[in-house]
C-alpha cells in the first residue's frame, strides 16, 4: 500500500513541475513514506531524517535551492507533533488519509513559514482528490480498492494510523483498472489493509470483493487478478467460489492467521478459532484444488505459552504453506496489547522465532521442488540483477528467472519449463515444443491457461 501511495503522491506532484529522482543528493523534495507496523519505525525515520539534513544544508548554501524534507505515512500519522518538535527543518509531515491535500501543503513548505502538518483525518475521501494516475505500473500493477480497518486487533496500529474502513465505489476502481490495463497491466493486485471486507457502492446496491473481482475479470485484456491482505472473518463463500469460477483469479491467497492458539486469537481479538480457518482453507481447496497458500505470524504474543505456540505449529504442519511472513510480537504505542501482562522475554519470542522460521523455509521450499519440470505459465515483469536475466511471476507468487532471454518478454506471459527450484524461487527455460508435447499442446497455444504441476 506505501509503494502504491507514493507512486500517487508523484502523480500529484507532477502538474506542479517535480519528476522521480534515483537519489537524494540535490532533489527539491524528499518525501519518507513511512510504515509504523513493527518497532524501530520511528528511529529509523529520526536516523534516514539525520542522513538528509546535511543534503538539504548543502543544497542551500552551494545552490541556494530549496529541499523541501516531507514525512509521510503512518509514522508521520502517529507522531507527527514529535517529529516537528524533534527535526525542525522538516518542511511537511502528513499521513495518509491527507495526502490529497499535497499541492496546497508544498505551496505552504516553498513559502517557508514553518513546517507544514497535516495528520487529520479529512472527511472527504483522498481517492476523490487523487489525479488519474500518470505513469504506468507496468506488467503488474497494483490498485487500491479499500483502506483502512474496523477489526482493532490488540497488536495493531493500523485502525488508528490509516483509519476507519473505506471502500471505494465500484465504477472508480472499474474506471482506474481501466488506464492500467491500457497502459500495459496484465495482472491487477487489489489492495486493501482488510481487502476482502470491500463494500462498494455500485449500481444496484453494495458489491462484495467477489462481485468487484467478477466485474474485473470481464475487462477485456487482463490476465490475472489478485487481492491481499484478507481477513479470515471476511472470506466469504461467494469469495471462496470465485477462486473456482473466475480463472483470471490466481491460485494464491495471503490469509493470515497469526497464531494457532484459539487463547492467544481471542486475546488478539481476532474473531475467530484456529478449526474455522482449517475449515476455510479446506472449502478453499475444494474450489481450487491447486490454491498456494501465505499467512503471516507473530511469535511472543503477551500470555503466549510454549503449549500456544506448539499450536501455531500446528496450524502451519497442518496447512503446508507456499510461502509465510513471520515476526516477533512488538508493542505498539497505543495498542491494547502493549500494556497487556505476561509480556513474553525477547530471547523466548527469538527462539519460537527461530523454530517456526525453519518449518516455513522447509515447506516454502518443498512448495518449490514440487514445481520442478512442470511447464508454468509466467508473467514476465522485471530485469534480474544479473545481465541478461530476465524475471517474472508464476500464477503461486512464485519469482522465476530465466537466462539470455530477450528484452521484448517482459509484460508478456509464456509457458516455461521449471528447471531449479530453490528456497526463494524457481529458474525456467521457455517452453519448447517438446515441452508442449509432453505437458499440454492446448497449454502451449493458450499460455494464460492454468497448467498444474
Ligand atoms: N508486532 C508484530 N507483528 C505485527 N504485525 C502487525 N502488528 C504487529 C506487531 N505489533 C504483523 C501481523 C500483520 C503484518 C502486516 O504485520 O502479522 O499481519
Ligand atoms: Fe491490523 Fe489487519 Fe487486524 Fe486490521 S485486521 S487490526 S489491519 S492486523
Amino acid at each position: 500500500m506505501n509503494m502504491y501511495d507514493s507512486a500517487r503522491m508523484a502523480d500529484l506532484l507532477r502538474p506542479l513541475g517535480y519528476d522521480l529522482s534515483s537519489a537524494p543528493q540535490g532533489a527539491d523534495m524528499v518525501i519518507l513514506n513511512t510504515c509504523h507496523i513493527r518497532e524501530k519505525a520511528s528511529e529509523k525515520v529520526f536516523s534516514e531524517l539525520g542522513r538528509l539534513r546535511p543534503l538539504k544544508d548543502e543544497l542551500q548554501q552551494k545552490k541556494g535551492r530549496k529541499m523541501i524534507l516531507a514525512v509521510a505515512g503512518c509514522v508521520a500519522q502517529a507522531e507527527g507533533e514529535e517529529i516537528v518538535k524533534r527535526a525542525p527543518y522538516v518542511d511537511m509531515v502528513f499521513g495518509p488519509q491527507s495526502f490529497h491535500r499535497l499541492p496546497e501543503m508544498v505551496a505552504k513548505a516553498a513559502r517557508g513559514a514553518g513546517a507544514v502538518l497535516d495528520t487529520d483525518f479529512p472527511a472527504e475521501s483522498k481517492f476523490d482528490f487523487l489525479p488519474e494516475e500518470q505513469a504506468s505500473q507496468g506488467p503488474s500493477a497494483f490498485l487500491a480498492v479499500q483502506e483502512g480497518c474496523d477489526k482493532f486487533c490488540t497488536f495493531c496500529v493500523v485502525p488508528y494510523t490509516r483509519g476507519a474502513e473505506y471502500s471505494r465505489p465500484a465504477a472508480d476502481v472499474l474506471q482506474e483498472a481501466r488506464r492500467l490495463i491500457a497502459s500495459g497491466a496484465k495482472e491487477i493486485t487489489l489492495l486493501g489493509q482488510n481487502v476482502n471486507a470491500y463494500h462498494g457502492e455500485a449500481k444496484g446496491g453494495t458489491w462484495s470483493l467477489a462481485r468487484l473481482i467478477e466485474a474485473v475479470a470481464a475487462l477485456p485484456g487482463i490476465a490475472r487478478i489478485r487481492y491481499t491482505t484478507s481477513h479470515p472473518k471476511d472470506m466469504t463463500a461467494d469469495l471462496i467460489e470465485a477462486h473456482r469460477d473466475i480463472p483470471q483469479l490466481m491460485p494464491y491467497l495471503h490469509l493470515p492467521v497469526q497464531s494457532g492458539s484459539d487463547a492467544v486469537l481471542d486475546a488478539m481479538n481476532r474473531k475467530h478459532r484456529a478449526e474455522d480457518y482449517l475449515r476455510i482453507i479446506e472449502d478453499l481447496r475444494a474450489a481450487r484444488p491447486d490454491i498456494a497458500l501465505s499467512s503471516d505470524f507473530i511469535v511472543g504474543f503477551p500470555g503466549e505459552s510454549e503449549k500456544d505456540f506448539e499450536a501455531t505449529m500446528d496450524i502451519v504442519r497442518k496447512t503446508l504453506y507456499a510461502q509465510a511472513y513471520s515476526f516477533k510480537y512488538s508493542p505498539r504505542p497505543g495498542t491494547p496489547a502493549s500494556i497487556q501482562d505476561g509480556q513474553v522475554g525477547e530471547g523466548v519470542k527469538t527462539e519460537r522465532l527461530a523454530r517456526l522460521q525453519q518449518l516455513l523455509i522447509t515447506q516454502q521450499t518443498a512448495f518449490n521442488q514440487s514445481k520442478l519440470g512442470a511447464v508454468l505459465p509466467v508473467l514476465f515483469d522485471r530485469n534480474g540483477k544479473k545481465p541478461g536475466q530476465i524475471m517474472g511471476k508464476t500464477a503461486y507468487m512464485q519469482s522465476l528467472y530465466i537466462e539470455g532471454a530477450a528484452q521484448e518478454l517482459i509484460g508478456k506471459i509464456l509457458p516455461v519449463r521449471v528447471t531449479g527450484a530453490y528456497q526463494n524461487g524457481l529458474a525456467g527455460e521457455l517452453c519448447t515444443k517438446q515441452d508442449a508435447i509432453s505437458a499440454s499442446m492446448a497449454f502451449c497455444s493458450n499460455p494464460t491457461a492454468q497448467v498444474s504441476a
